[in-house]
């Protein structure tokens, strides 16, 4: 497969690049599924499209396959922005791979939008095997919109990257997003189904609860903090670090240390 590069392996340059030499070059990580996206990349490769060398190409086999980890994984690697493509939405070699994707990248989504890394950070996008044109544009726009976000700063947004990375890899927001399609297609054992977007909208509130837990907990990893101290490290409201602290200790997460004067420290425990 063609992945951005000429047969003598060099970096094949698009037009538009080669006034830019000094301008910010984004690495993206692309996940592309077997057999739509990554026929569809060598399409673009035969037929001799040109699109930037940006792209750094992992097949899978279906975009279902693609955990939601192996973005913050991407994130935290080097790479500027990841991407998932998969076949269209009715196409997929596996069924409904895809419509998995799509669930589970837009809660990717709303945490990246909620830690203010920010969704442009991930895509997924559909190309079938026939699209080589569109894939190599695709690559183009991505590459564009990463240029333009710049680079990725993984130390100033690290304790956001771990908050997200420990609720995608949590048993709560897991377990609802793998129960989506029987709570709103299928129903529970009584056929009762619940409506689609009020669905999405507890989901968010799910995401966002555990986002806040998440961030609290990663701020604490580095010795007792005072609430004020919690709030002005995370950027939340002391009102919310108050309210997911409580939580926090309910459950055994977290308990007070010391007090520095009459002010109360907290300390996060192991789970
Ligand atoms: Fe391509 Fe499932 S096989 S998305």
């Amino acid at each position: 497969m063609r992945d951005g590069t000429d047969s003598g392996g060099l970096p094949r340059l698009w037009k538009g690049e080669k006034h830019m030499s000094k301008v910010f070059e984004p690495k993206i990580l692309a996940f592309l599924c077997n057999w739509c996206s990554y026929a569809g990349a060598d399409l673009a490769g035969v037929s001799r499209f040109q699109y930037p060398s940006s792209i750094r190409v992992i097949r899978t086999m279906c975009s279902g396959r693609v955990d939601p980890l192996y973005i913050t994984e991407g994130l935290k690697s080097g790479f500027d922005q990841v991407s998932v493509f998969g076949c269209h939405l009715g196409d997929c070699h596996y069924l409904d791979g895809n419509v998995f994707a799509s669930k589970r990248m837009r809660l990717v989504e709303h945490l990246l939008d909620l830690s203010g890394i920010g969704r442009t950070r991930m895509a997924l996008r559909w190309v079938s095997a026939a699209e080589g044109q569109i894939f190599a544009d695709t690559v183009k726009e991505l590459t564009e919109t990463t240029r333009n976000l710049g680079p990725f700063d993984r130390v100033a947004m690290g304790l956001r990257l771990a908050a997200v990375e420990t609720v995608l890899r949590g048993p709560r927001m897991r377990w609802l997003t793998g129960m989506d399609r029987q709570i709103t297609e299928r129903g529970n054992v009584y056929h009762d189904k619940m409506d689609e977007s009020l669905f999405q909208e507890m989901l968010k509130l799910a995401a966002e609860e555990e986002y806040q837990k998440a961030l609290l907990l990663e701020s604490l990893k580095e010795g007792p903090l005072s609430v004020r101290e919690m709030a002005a490290k995370t950027g939340l409201p002391v009102y919310t670090v108050s309210l997911r602290l409580n939580d926090l200790e309910r459950r055994g997460q977290a308990e007070l240390k010391e007090y520095e004067g009459s002010t109360p420290k907290f300390v996060g425990l192991a789970a």
